[in-house]
């Protein structure tokens, strides 16, 4: 199977589709919110998916995203969403509602080549775009000690960070880190903790830092605001604590640092109603079915 899609009736449900009505999913995938997406249209309004992956784009090849008159990939980066929306889709206009469910599919975790997993042996890309920016080896090669160690204390909240951005120079004066394999045998002499959560952090922050994820969460938010219709939803699913920090800030406030706003008066503008007051979070049965859901947290907002 492609992804095992997460929290997919919550998140739906939440999103209050209507036939007739204008979505968004913005992390295509396997195509798993889009399929029940596409089900609540009924073959009346759109769906604009996106996806930055060219794996992730060959899922729509099947029939029923393909042959669904409802249904519109556009390839890009989701920090782009409201130039592409403009340029491609809807010239005015906005939508009523927007769903992201974050991170990195099974699939791009499980296929080896993609250098995102210590399990299999290879080079250390982890591009989701592979047309595109620095690729994990670039990353580990080039930059010093002091953006290493904010890469992996910031976003992998390694403990160690320092030690382990000192470790990455050592080895990089001998030879270039290239595979997985190296960044393996590099974490294993520096461990603190527990080895397999000590791998995932340092993963987790190459993978983040390689793709940006954190300015494009900022840039899709934005985006995602102004491309909402009053009264339209924003759905966020998230896996990472600084991300979901990030949500539930700029659902509150319409910005990421959380910080208020007021009007001409001095009274508080709130950019959107809270619909989840506290993050969802997936029941232990999903939990159970698929250990990746473990980390996740739905928030949503209705825009004001
Ligand atoms: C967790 S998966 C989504 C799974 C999907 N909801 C499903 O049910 O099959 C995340 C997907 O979003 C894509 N993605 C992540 N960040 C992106 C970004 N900034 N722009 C476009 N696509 C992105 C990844 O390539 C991946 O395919």
């Amino acid at each position: 199977m492609y992804h095992e899609t997460v929290l997919l009736s919550e998140s739906i449900d939440y999103l209050n589709v209507m036939p007739g009505m204008i979505y968004v999913d913005a992390t295509f995938g396997g195509g798993g919110h889009s399929r029940l997406i596409l089900q609540k249209l009924g073959g009346k309004g759109r769906l604009y998916a996106f996806d930055q992956d060219e794996d992730a784009k060959r899922n729509t090849e099947q029939q029923e995203f393909s042959a669904n008159p409802s249904f519109f990939f556009i390839h890009s980066n989701f920090r782009h969403l409201k130039r592409q929306l403009r340029a491609e889709a809807l010239r005015s206009g906005t939508v009523n509602g927007i769903l992201a469910d974050l991170g990195v599919s099974s699939f791009q975790l499980d296929t080896a080549e993609r250098g995102f997993s210590y399990r299999f042996e290879a080079e250390l890309d982890m591009r989701m775009n592979r047309l595109d920016g620095l690729t994990a080896a670039d990353v580990l090669n080039t930059y010093d000690a002091a953006a290493l160690q904010r890469v992996f204390s910031e976003l992998g909240e390694v403990r160690n960070s320092k030690t382990l951005a000192l470790a990455v120079l050592r080895l990089r004066e001998q030879k270039p880190i290239r595979t997985t394999g190296d960044l393996v045998d590099l974490c294993s002499k520096n461990l603190m903790g527990d080895r397999m959560r000590y791998f995932s952090q340092v993963f987790q922050a190459l993978r983040m830092e390689v793709n940006d994820e954190l300015g494009a969460l900022e840039a899709f938010l934005n985006d995602a605001y102004e491309m909402l219709a009053p009264g339209g939803r924003l759905a966020v699913i998230t896996f990472h604590s600084l991300e979901d920090r990030m949500v539930k800030n700029f659902l509150k406030a319409g910005n990421i640092g959380g910080e208020m706003n007021t009007d001409f008066y001095g009274n508080i503008t709130r950019p959107f109603e809270l619909i989840t007051k506290k993050p969802v979070e997936p029941r232990e049965a999903e939990i159970a079915g698929n250990p990746r859901a473990r980390s996740a947290k739905l928030r949503v907002g209705q825009k004001i």
